[in-house]
């Protein structure tokens, strides 16, 4: 029939007992068949996403049960959560939580305009600031609505403002730069000398805002923050980083890549994440107090919009301050980042290597990338989400593995063993080290 014609059916009763069915065909569109042949084609793809239910335990993290298609309750360890730091279970920030939610109720009931800020709201602005050596901060219910709402309302506000773009760069950049139509230029992933080359193209006098993520998530790379600051002083250009993946791991403090690599003072606009290493929920946007009263005032996303529960503002403040106060727990994520590493070096694990936390095994194949995942679970007890389009460019399907805090030598061993015997098809008895079993213990 094709997408142009609906097929309808009128009842007609031409006797009291006999009902006569009549069809014809109207033209128009059949959106419930146009929109399941897109679902199907997905499917054929490989690309198709199936969440898995995971009963999330505070207490056994990184451990959880399943219900698996024949209902039967399984274990598996979960190695795709970025809850870097574990956190979401951390018992001071879990109290801190219960307790502001007894005396503050459960939401804000209001946008920050209209009775939503509340002074836990303002204190985690006040951390948030310090924390990334800038004037003010700015609280939205996730990065990736500080960085829609943020790109966008620079975007539509700066005259002829030109974007400069990394090609790796998130989703929700991606969005931000495309809703306000403005020029933007895209440079090759981390390349600074392609990001030169397209700033020349752009005359002196026209506004620019250089884009980029100081730690890419689905690759691990990290950006030469040092070299993209000093070009944009250079050609007068404002800078934008995304340190959604920085933020609780890097530098003294834990402020992200930008302290580490002493660089906070040297870009404009900090976005960052509220759920990943800080493990509660939101995201915010750090800079000047002139930026941030600005998207405070012009940002649609900011404006209209209930703000966060104070209760969940209470805890990622105690989230962070525990953050900056025990740099042993960021510590002992990168050991455990290392020894997971090293694991997979002794055992012929093929990685892609960076100087991140996050560790690539590339599979190129939708379909292979989502068979390898499925075995891992089903025999293993190992939960890796495939990584496909378009998260990632077709070619790149890759499994991301990401080790937490609460990842104990047992799970790495048995996480390297498995994927062994799966990829390589090997056997047990090759095994260098001792294979641990997964359990919900
Ligand atoms: C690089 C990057 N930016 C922004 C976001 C959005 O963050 P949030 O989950 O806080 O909305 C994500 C992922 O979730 C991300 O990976």
């Amino acid at each position: 029939m094709g997408d142009n014609f609906v097929k309808k059916k009128l009842l007609v009763y031409y006797s009291s007992r006999e009902i006569l069915y009549l069809y014809w065909l109207i033209p128009g569109m059949d959106y419930q068949s146009f929109l399941s042949q897109r679902l199907q084609q997905l499917k054929h793809s490989g690309a198709y996403r199936y969440f898995l239910e995971v009963n999330k335990s505070a207490q056994h993290f990184p451990n959880f049960y399943y219900t698996d298609e024949e209902g039967q309750q399984r274990a598996a360890v979960n190695w795709c959560s970025n809850d870097y730091l574990s956190m979401s279970t951390n018992e001071e920030v879990i109290s801190k939580l219960g307790f502001v939610t007894h005396r503050s109720g459960t939401g804000s009931g209001g946008t920050r305009n209209i009775s939503g800020t509340t002074n836990h709201h303002k204190e985690l602005e006040r951390t948030l600031a310090a924390w990334h050596s800038k004037e003010a901060a700015l609280l939205f219910n996730g990065a990736y609505q500080a960085n829609v709402t943020t790109l966008q309302t620079l975007g539509k506000n700066i005259p002829g403002l030109v974007f400069f773009s990394d090609e790796r760069n998130h989703a929700s950049i991606i969005e931000g730069i495309r809703g306000c139509k403005n020029e933007k230029k895209i440079f090759k992933h981390n390349d600074v000398g392609h990001l030169e080359e397209l700033l020349q193209t752009v005359p002196c006098d026209k506004p620019k805002l250089i884009v980029f993520e100081s730690v890419y998530s689905m690759s691990g790379t990290i950006s030469p923050v040092k070299a993209i600051a000093a070009l944009a002083k250079r050609y007068n250009a404002l800078t934008y980083v995304d340190e959604v993946h920085g933020v609780g791991l890097y530098g003294e403090t834990g402020a992200g890549v930008l302290e580490q690599e002493h660089q906070q003072d040297s870009i404009d606009i900090v976005n960052g994440t509220l759920s990943k290493a800080v493990g509660v929920f939101g995201g915010y946007i750090a800079a000047s107090a002139t930026v941030v009263d600005f998207i405070r005032s012009f940002g649609s996303g900011f404006i209209f919009t209930t703000s966060l529960p104070p209760a969940i503002c209470a805890a990622a403040n105690r989230s962070i301050q525990f953050i900056q106060q025990n740099d042993k727990v960021r510590k002992h994520f990168f050991e455990n980042v290392n020894q997971l590493r090293a694991v997979f070096n002794n055992n012929g694990i093929n990685f892609r290597q960076n100087d991140s936390h996050i560790t690539i095994i590339p599979m190129e194949d939708a379909i292979r990338c989502r068979q390898i995942a499925s075995q891992l679970l089903e025999k293993h007890g190992i939960y890796l989400q495939p990584i496909n389009y378009p998260t990632v460019p077709v070619g790149e399907e890759c499994l991301r593995i990401i080790i937490t805090a609460r990842h104990l030598p047992k799970h790495i061993n048995h996480l390297a063993y498995s994927l062994k015997k799966i990829l390589h098809g090997e056997h047990k008895t090759d095994w260098q080290e001792f294979p641990a079993v997964a359990i919900a213990d």
